[in-house]
């Protein structure tokens, strides 16, 4: 079967996040949510010789994540909170606005740079959750069509051989478009993608085994295999396979 080309979507057609719906809409967050993530991105953010990558939490809540970021993982890196919610973004402002490496603003309202992040954290964001723990079909509730344009603009605003992790989301990465042009990357620090449940692109149940998947890397242009390889990289960013991307994601 000959498969799509896959056409650069150009920054005008990416739709941003004031006109996709807000996703998940729970703001429950904590410190240091995610440690092990924070960890391996850290190390791999070493490896790619990024000293003080930019960084953006999106659905950054009321500010806990990127203030962990930035306290615990990442000094002197500049952080970006994106939130639609304006009580939590008041919140996040009112609570760490004072360090001057962090800046909360209102998603889909502030326009980002694009290609400004060396990192994205999209975490329990990119998912419809606890509403869809009994479900056994999404697509009325959050579509995949919507993830996939959500995934597109966070593309965009990521520089080329920056990391992408997604965490806790109601889809798969790897189905989606976009990351026809990413790495996967397979840390020993990561043994699971969440605890959000997966469905196919179709919005169906997904039975397979719980994913592990999270953390991608977006290739440069000289990098590019096509469209039917995944490189899959080791958390010092070495390539060490590449299978069929269809064989990946099941
Ligand atoms: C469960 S919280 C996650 C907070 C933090 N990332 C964490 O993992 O602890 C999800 C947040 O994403 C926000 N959100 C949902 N859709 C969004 C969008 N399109 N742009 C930015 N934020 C969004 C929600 O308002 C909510 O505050």
């Amino acid at each position: 079967m000959t498969e799509a080309p896959v056409r650069p979507v150009r920054r005008g057609e990416i739709a941003t996040a004031i006109d996709a719906v807000a996703v998940q809409i729970s703001s429950s967050t904590k410190l240091n949510r995610y440690p092990a993530v924070f960890q391996a991105v850290q190390q791999l953010c070493r490896a790619g010789g990024i000293a003080r990558p930019h960084i953006l939490s999106f659905g950054s809540s009321s500010g806990e994540e990127a203030h962990t970021l930035s306290t615990q993982y990442f000094a002197g890196s500049p952080i970006l909170g994106l939130e639609v919610a304006e009580d939590v973004l008041a919140q996040s402002r009112e609570s760490y606005g004072a360090n001057p490496d962090l800046r909360f603003e209102k998603s889909g309202v502030y326009e980002p740079e694009p290609e400004s992040f060396d990192v994205i954290f999209a975490m329990s964001v990119l998912c419809r959750w606890p509403e869809t723990r009994n479900m056994t079909d999404i697509a009325q509730l959050f579509p995949f069509a919507n993830f996939e344009k959500q995934t597109a603009y966070l593309d965009s605003l990521l520089k080329p051989g920056g990391i992408m992790v997604i965490y806790n989301a109601s889809y798969g990465f790897l189905h989606s478009r976009t990351s026809r042009h990413y790495d996967l990357i397979a840390h020993p620090r990561i043994t699971t993608a969440g605890f959000v449940k997966r469905f196919r692109k179709d919005g169906g149940e997904d039975p397979s085994v719980a994913p592990t998947d999270c953390v991608y890397r977006k290739q440069q242009a000289n990098e590019r295999i096509g469209a039917r390889g995944l490189v899959i990289r080791d958390h010092a960013l070495k390539p060490i396979a590449v299978i069929e991307r269809d064989i990946a994601i099941g």
